[in-house]
């Protein structure tokens, strides 16, 4: 696991983007696995950037996100489809065809589970996935418990994680399921960037990174991977005792 401790969110941003630029130069024809929630909204940010002022081209880029909310439809605004296309999608060059996610409002369910994991493995599998973290471990939405043989599947939300994400919802009303690439799905991704920031995440980060592989705190399972990349700002960094003498290694300037 290589480990990047960034000053703050905006080096984040930068340093993640960074990452995922990198891959789709090299490999135009890259499948990336996106992740939402309120972490990588600097980094798309930056990537629409890229895009803009640098040519960054998206036009052969697959994409496959991990998650989306049972029973909300894309053109729902609290929805991830609405949320990525709202973010990245609409500001650069890729394909429509190009963009997947699960459909939230699909009947019966666990065909299209089925069928996402199966167009995952059609596209050659992920070669570059973005993975945030919840505040009890979870990556996609695959809450503590979940099993590492686990591929795309729906998952019953913990209250701690609609909790988390009722900002998202001016209702209140959080969908009690998701449908989630699994923990197998996301670790036969060839490469893995997990990106966290603030002190909320401290705990997790410092379970993940340094605590026991256990299924009580999904993200862990990511010490089993080869190629996994983990930027963290100093807040998150805050709990891990192996890197605590580290220095951040993007600073701003002065
Ligand atoms: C949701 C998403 C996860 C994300 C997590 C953390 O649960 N399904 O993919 O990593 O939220 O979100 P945030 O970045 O807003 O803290």
């Amino acid at each position: 696991m290589k480990l990047t401790i960034v000053e703050d969110y905006q080096w984040l941003s930068v340093v993640g983007a960074q990452m995922v630029a990198e891959q789709v130069r090299r490999q135009p024809g890259s499948v990336l696995g996106l992740a939402t929630g309120g972490t990588p909204v600097g980094m798309y940010a930056e990537l629409v950037r890229m895009y803009k002022e640098q040519g960054l081209d998206f036009s052969q880029v697959i994409t496959f996100n991990l998650d989306e909310y049972v029973g909300l439809a894309s053109s729902d605004p609290a929805s991830y489809n609405w949320y990525m296309w709202h973010h990245l999608f609409s500001h650069i060059n890729i394909p429509l065809e190009n963009v997947h996610l699960p459909n939230g409002i699909a009947v019966p369910v666990q065909d299209e589970c089925r069928c996402y994991e199966q167009a995952i493995t059609r596209a050659g599998g992920i070669d570059l996935q973005v993975l945030g973290i919840g505040s009890n471990g979870h990556i996609g939405f695959n809450e503590p418990g979940t099993p590492f043989e686990s591929e795309t599947q729906v998952i019953c939300l913990t209250e701690e994680t609609r909790r988390a994400n009722a900002r998202y919802f001016p209702d209140g009303n959080v969908p009690t399921h998701a449908i989630s690439m699994g923990i197998k799905s996301i670790l036969k991704a060839k490469r893995i960037l997990l990106l966290a920031g603030g002190p909320d995440k401290a705990a997790a980060i410092e379970q993940a990174l340094e605590g026991p592989v256990t299924v009580e705190l999904p993200a862990s399972v990511l010490q089993l991977h080869p190629d996994v990349t983990v930027v963290v700002d100093t807040a998150a960094a805050a709990g891990l005792t192996k890197a605590g003498s580290e220095k951040p290694t993007h600073q701003a300037a002065g």
